[in-house]
C-alpha cells in the first residue's frame, strides 16, 4: 500500500512537470509571434503580401534547400543569410537576385529556440482580419498574445496546489481502508501519524526525486526572471551588437550627405539640441533638397525614387500626387525602456560632441553602434568628464555653491558624477 501510495504521488509529479514543460511549450507560439515582430516584421508580412523580402507565407513550401532540411536551410538563412549566399547556396542566391539583391539582415544573436519559434508562427500566422488583412503590425497577433500569456510557473504551482488537495483527500481514504485490511489479516493497526509526520517520512524516503523536484522549481522561477529582464533588454551583449549596421530600407548615406556636402547633423535631427530624443527626419526634410535633386552619384535615381515613393511625389509632375508611404528606418541605437537618456542635456548643457558616443558618422555610409551603451559605459564617462562650468547658465546658478563646498579641494574636478550622475535614478525610471 505503501508503494501504491507514493507511485500516485509520483505519477503526479511527472504529470505537473510535463504540464509545465507542454505549457512552456505552448507560449513559444506566442514568443514567436513577438519575435517576429520585433525582428523580420519591418521587412516581412507572413501573408504573401511582399514588402522589402518576399511575404512569407508558404515560405515552407518554396524553399528548395539542396542537402539541407528545410529546417536547416532556414536556420542558416535566418541565422546569417550573407554566408548562406555566399557559400554559393543555389537557393539563396536565386531569390537575393530575385528581389534585385536587397540584403536581409544578420541574425546571429538569435538562438535555435527563437528561430523555432519565429517558425511556428509563421506556419500558423494569425487569421487576418477582414480589412487590414495583410500588414503585420495591425496586430492580430498581439492581442492572442495576451490572451495565452499565462506564466507557466503559476500553472505549475496550481497543479501543486491541486495535487496536495487530491493526496490530502486519498490519504484518509487509504487510511481507514488499510486499517481495515490489518484487522481482517489480524495485524496490528496503523498508529494515527499526523499529516506532517507522513509528509516528512515521504520526502526522507523520496530524496532524490525531491530534490530534481526543487531544482525544476528554481529552474522554472530563472526562467520566467530571465524571461521577463530580456523584454527589459538587459542581457543585451555587446559582442553581438558591436558595429551593428541594419540594412535601411533606403541607401542613405551620411558620408555622401553629413560628409562630402556637409549638411550639419541639426539640419535633419532637429531635435537634438531641444528634447530628449534626436529625432530622425521626415521624408519632407528629404524632400527639401531631392524635389530638385533626382539623381545621385552612385545609385542614380533608384534610390532616390523611394523617397518619391514615400511622400508621394510624381517627378513628372511635380506634384505630390501619389499614395504617401512611410519610409520604415530600422533604429540603429537602443536603450532598454527603463534608462532614461537625454540628448539635449548632453549635446548642449554637457556640450558633448555627436562623435565621442557616435563615432564618425560623417565617414559612415551606414550608420552603425560605435559605443557599448551598457551602464558601465555612461557611469565611466560620468567618472571622467567635467562638468562644463564656465558660461553655462545652467550652472552658474549653482556654481557658488559648489566651490563653496568643495573649497579648500582646490584640485578637485567637478565631474559629472560630484553632480548626481551616478545617482541610480536619473537614469533608471
Ligand atoms: C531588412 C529587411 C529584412 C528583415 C529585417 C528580415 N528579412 Fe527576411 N528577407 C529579406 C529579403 C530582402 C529577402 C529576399 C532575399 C534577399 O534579397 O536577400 C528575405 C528572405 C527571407 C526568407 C526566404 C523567403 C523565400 O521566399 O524563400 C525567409 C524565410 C526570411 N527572409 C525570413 C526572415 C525572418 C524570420 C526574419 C526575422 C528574424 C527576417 N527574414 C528579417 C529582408 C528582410
Ligand atoms: C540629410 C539628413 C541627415 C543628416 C545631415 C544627418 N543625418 Fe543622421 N540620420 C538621418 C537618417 C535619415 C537616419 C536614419 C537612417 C539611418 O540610420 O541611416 C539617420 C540616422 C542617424 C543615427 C542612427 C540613429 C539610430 O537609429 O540609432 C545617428 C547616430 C545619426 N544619424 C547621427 C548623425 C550625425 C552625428 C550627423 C552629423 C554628422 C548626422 N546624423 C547627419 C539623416 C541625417
Ligand atoms: C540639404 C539637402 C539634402 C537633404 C535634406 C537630403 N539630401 Fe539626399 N542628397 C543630397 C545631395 C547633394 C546628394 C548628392 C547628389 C549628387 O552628388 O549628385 C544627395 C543624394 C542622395 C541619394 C543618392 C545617393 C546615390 O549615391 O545615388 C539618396 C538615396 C539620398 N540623397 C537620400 C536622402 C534621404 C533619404 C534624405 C532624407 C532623410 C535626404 N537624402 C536628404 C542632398 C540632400
Ligand atoms: C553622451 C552620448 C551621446 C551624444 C553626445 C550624442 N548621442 Fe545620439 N544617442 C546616444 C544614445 C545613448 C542613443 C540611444 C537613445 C535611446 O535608445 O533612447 C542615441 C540615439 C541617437 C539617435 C537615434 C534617435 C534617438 O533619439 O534615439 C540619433 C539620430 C542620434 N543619437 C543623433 C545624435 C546627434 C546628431 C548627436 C550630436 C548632435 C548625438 N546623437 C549626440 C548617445 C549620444
Ligand atoms: C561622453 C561622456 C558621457 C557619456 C558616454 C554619457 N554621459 Fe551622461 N552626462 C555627461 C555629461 C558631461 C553630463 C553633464 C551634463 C550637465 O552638465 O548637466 C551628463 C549628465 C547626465 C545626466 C544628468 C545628471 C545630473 O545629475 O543632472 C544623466 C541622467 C545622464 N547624463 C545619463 C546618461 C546615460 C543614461 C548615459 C548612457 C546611456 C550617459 N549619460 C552617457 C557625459 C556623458
Ligand atoms: C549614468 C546612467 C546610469 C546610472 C547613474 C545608473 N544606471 Fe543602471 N543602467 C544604465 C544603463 C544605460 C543600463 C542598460 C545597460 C544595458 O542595457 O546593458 C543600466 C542597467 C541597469 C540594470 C540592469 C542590469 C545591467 O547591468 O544591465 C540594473 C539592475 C541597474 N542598471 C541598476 C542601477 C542601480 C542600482 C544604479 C544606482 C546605483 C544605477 N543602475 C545607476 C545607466 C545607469
Amino acid at each position: 500500500m505503501q508503494n501504491n501510495m507514493s507511485h500516485f504521488s509520483l505519477k503526479s509529479l511527472f504529470g505537473a512537470v510535463f504540464l509545465f514543460f507542454a505549457f512552456s511549450f505552448g507560449l513559444k507560439a506566442q514568443d514567436g509571434a513577438k519575435l517576429f515582430k520585433q525582428n523580420c516584421a519591418v521587412c516581412h508580412a507572413v501573408t504573401d503580401q511582399k514588402l522589402t523580402g518576399p511575404g512569407l507565407a508558404g515560405v515552407y513550401d518554396r524553399v528548395q534547400p539542396g542537402s539541407l532540411s528545410k529546417d536547416a536551410w532556414l536556420h542558416s538563412w535566418i541565422k546569417n543569410n550573407e554566408k548562406l549566399i555566399k557559400s554559393g547556396d543555389a537557393y539563396a542566391n536565386k531569390i537575393y537576385n530575385e528581389n534585385g539583391k536587397a540584403a536581409m539582415t544578420v541574425f546571429e544573436s538569435l538562438s535555435d529556440p527563437d528561430i523555432d519559434a519565429i517558425l511556428v508562427y509563421i506556419k500558423n500566422p494569425p487569421a487576418p482580419k477582414a480589412d487590414v488583412a495583410s500588414v503585420p503590425s495591425a496586430g492580430s497577433g498581439e492581442v492572442k498574445e495576451e490572451k495565452g500569456g499565462i506564466d507557466p510557473l503559476y500553472l505549475l504551482l496550481g497543479a501543486i496546489v491541486i495535487i496536495a488537495l487530491i493526496i490530502g483527500a486519498l490519504r484518509s481514504v487509504r487510511h481507514s481502508l488499510q486499517n481495515s485490511y490489518n484487522r481482517k489479516e489480524g495485524k496490528e493497526e496503523n498508529p494515527d501519524i499526523t499529516f506532517n509526520e507522513e509528509v516528512k517520512q515521504w520526502l526522507g524516503g523520496h530524496r532524490r526525486l525531491v530534490g530534481v523536484f526543487v531544482i525544476l522549481v528554481a529552474f522554472g522561477g530563472m526562467k520566467s526572471c530571465w524571461d521577463a529582464c530580456y523584454d527589459l533588454g538587459v542581457y543585451y551583449d555587446w559582442e553581438t551588437q558591436k558595429g551593428y549596421h541594419p540594412e535601411q530600407p533606403i541607401k542613405f548615406s551620411h558620408k555622401l550627405h553629413a560628409g562630402e556636402n556637409e549638411i550639419a547633423c541639426q539640419y535633419c535631427h532637429n531635435s537634438v539640441e531641444k528634447s530628449r530624443h534626436a529625432s530622425i527626419p521626415t521624408v519632407n526634410v528629404c524632400m527639401n533638397c531631392h524635389k530638385a535633386i533626382q539623381s545621385g552619384p552612385e545609385y542614380k535615381g533608384k534610390e532616390i525614387a523611394k523617397i518619391y515613393a514615400a511622400s508621394g511625389f510624381d517627378p513628372k509632375s511635380g506634384n505630390y500626387t501619389n499614395p504617401q508611404n512611410p519610409i520604415k528606418w530600422i533604429k540603429v541605437h537602443n536603450l532598454p525602456d527603463h534608462v532614461y537618456f537625454n540628448h539635449s542635456q548632453h549635446v548642449v548643457v554637457g556640450k558633448q560632441e555627436c562623435a565621442t558616443c557616435h563615432g564618425d558618422v560623417k565617414k559612415m555610409t551606414t550608420v552603425e553602434q560605435k559605443a557599448p551603451l551598457t551602464m558601465g559605459w555612461c557611469i565611466d564617462c560620468h567618472r571622467k568628464t567635467e562638468v562644463a562650468m564656465e558660461g553655462n547658465a545652467y550652472y552658474d546658478r549653482i556654481h557658488k555653491a559648489l566651490k563653496e563646498k568643495y573649497k579648500g579641494q582646490y584640485d578637485v574636478k567637478f565631474t559629472v558624477d560630484k553632480i548626481g550622475g551616478l545617482e541610480c535614478a536619473k537614469c533608471h525610471y
